[in-house]
């Protein structure tokens, strides 16, 4: 039996360079942000590549099944599933959403800059944020083929300095769907 699964990307980046990160973390405090990732991303299964694994506060992500693309698995601990490769990865979740009582599970790509490359075409949704700042960093989002995506949703976050929920600046985080 075969399932097939619908797969999302899901970014953060700075306008103009598309800066996604700086070495080895996100360098910048969206608050509202990080709502929404885990509004967006929880009860799915989300994929990554190592370098984002190890980047991350708390692993696994809690609530989510997370796959972990490396050409080391030994490096993977039993809390996450490593993956080989893209089609191993995807084939992983195919095989995690059979017989799922929820069948509206999809695999949302949480990156980095290699893992959204190579899932740029298999990916049918986007939901990117695009922050209004100019932030220095090693790690960037992919050129987007824009003629292959239109925008279906659009929302504005105002920057809050100095609060503790804290937006470090303003950003929209947009859907696209691919055409
Ligand atoms: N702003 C955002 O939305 C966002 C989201 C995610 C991450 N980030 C940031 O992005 C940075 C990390 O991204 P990154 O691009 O450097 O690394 P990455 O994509 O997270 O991980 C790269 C690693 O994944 C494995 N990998 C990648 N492609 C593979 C393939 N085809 N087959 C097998 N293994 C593969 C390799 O691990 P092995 O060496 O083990 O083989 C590679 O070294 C961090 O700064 C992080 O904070 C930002």
């Amino acid at each position: 039996m075969t399932a097939t699964i619908q797969i999302e990307m899901i970014a953060a980046m700075t306008k103009g360079l598309q800066v996604i990160g700086s070495h080895g973390t996100i360098p910048w405090m969206l608050a509202s942000d990080m709502v929404h990732f885990r509004d967006t991303t929880r009860g799915q299964i989300v994929v990554m590549g190592k370098r984002t694994w190890l980047s991350l506060p708390k692993r696994p992500l809690p609530n989510r099944l997370n796959i972990v693309i490396t050409h080391h698995p030994e490096d993977i601990p039993e809390i996450a599933v490593s993956a080989s490769s893209v089609i191993d990865a995807i084939s992983i979740a195919q095989l995690a959403i059979i017989d799922d009582p929820e069948p509206k599970r999809k695999l949302m790509v949480i990156g980095g800059s290699e893992i959204y490359q190579a899932f740029m075409r298999h990916a049918t949704v986007m939901h990117l944020t695009h922050i209004n700042a100019t932030v220095s960093g090693d790690t960037y989002f992919p050129t987007v083929d824009w003629d292959m995506w239109r925008k279906t949703d659009e929302r504005g976050f105002e920057a809050t300095p100095g609060t503790p929920k804290l937006d470090q600046y303003s950003f929209e985080i947009c859907r696209y769907e691919r055409v």
